[in-house]
């Protein structure tokens, strides 16, 4: 029985070497290094090919060498009665958690426009704002959602929250479902994109959402670049209906050279960069469901099929 990693980077060294740390003689192969197709029973991958999942006729489990998982639901020959996995390490959510104070702060104390001044040499105060007096919507509520809410409660921002179901969390007013959407944009001054990406949650991000934000609303999308309407968001920074954008994830990444966003004033681009998976960090969580799998035992952070996250 073995582990097959399939990366579309190929860059598989950080991950054995993370692996066989713990368990020296652990059975951990690469599309390359595999012998036997039969032997496979557990597929980690990241943005493998399309089809790469074909022909693993003993294989019981796919999973994800990231949080998200919509890489694998776009592969149409995902197995329809498949085990998934996901990650979720505290590394991922801390540095998420960073990653979103950073860009929330930098949003109301206008870091971005002072780097703009600083190319012009202009010597401009502009007015800015205090957390208490903003009110940041999270949009997905999940382990990364409701982490990055924490640390937006412990540094005194308002906060909302948007999910497909009501949550619980300290110092959050929660809305859910289709029905509360224009309830939680209406108070939303940041935006901050921490949805799975599904065919539900595909292009949320356009013109009609943007209409509904509190004029000068600021996003932050850390989520996928497939949640967001590329045009639209262009549009409604140059109308003046949002007053900026930090964006992490693209539809195409790396963003291509010509793509508008790079010479916008008003977006921030950072590379997929929000928060990594670490290999060193993960291979635990990563043995430990290869052996619950070999035991028959329930594995640790599954994926729901229904759902698609
Ligand atoms: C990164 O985008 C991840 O899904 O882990």
């Amino acid at each position: 029985m073995s582990l097959l990693l399939i990366r579309n980077d190929k860059n598989y060294e950080p991950w054995l070497k993370a692996i066989k740390k713990i368990d020296p003689d652990f059975p951990v192969f690469t599309p390359e290094s595999l012998k036997n197709k039969e032997d496979v029973n557990m597929i980690l991958a990241w943005k493998a090919p399309h089809g790469s999942f074909d022909n693993y006729p003993n294989n019981k489990v796919i999973g994800s060498m990231g949080a998200g998982v919509d890489h694998l639901f776009e592969d149409p020959s995902l197995p329809e009665n498949i085990k998934m996995t996901r990650i979720v390490d505290e590394n991922l959510i801390g540095d998420m958690q960073e990653f979103v104070l950073a860009q929330t702060l930098n949003a109301i104390k206008n870091l971005n426009t002072y780097t703009t001044f600083q190319k012009e040499h202009n010597w401009k105060p502009i007015p800015y704002k205090r957390a208490p007096d903003v009110t940041v919507g999270i949009m997905g509520l999940g382990v990364l959602g409701e982490a990055v809410a924490k640390t937006l409660h412990r540094n005194n921002f308002k906060l909302t929250g948007w999910a497909n179901s009501k949550k619980d969390i300290d110092g959050l007013e929660s809305f859910a479902g289709d029905e509360q959407l224009d309830d939680f944009l209406a108070t939303t001054e940041i935006l901050v994109c921490l949805l799975p990406l599904t065919e539900e949650t595909k292009n949320i991000l356009n013109k009609n959402l943007f209409k509904k934000l509190p004029d000068n609303a600021y996003i932050i999308n850390v989520a996928r670049g497939g949640h967001v309407v590329d045009d639209d968001l262009t549009e409604a920074l140059k109308n003046g209906k949002l007053s900026g954008a930090a964006l992490d994830v693209f539809h195409t990444e790396p963003l291509p050279e010509d793509h508008p966003f790079w010479d916008n004033e008003k977006i921030l681009i950072t590379p997929h960069t929000a928060s990594k998976s670490d290999p060193s960090s993960i291979a635990d969580q990563v043995v430990e469901n290869y052996k619950r799998l070999q035991s028959g035992e329930e594995l640790k952070n599954t994926v729901s099929r229904e759902k698609n996250y």
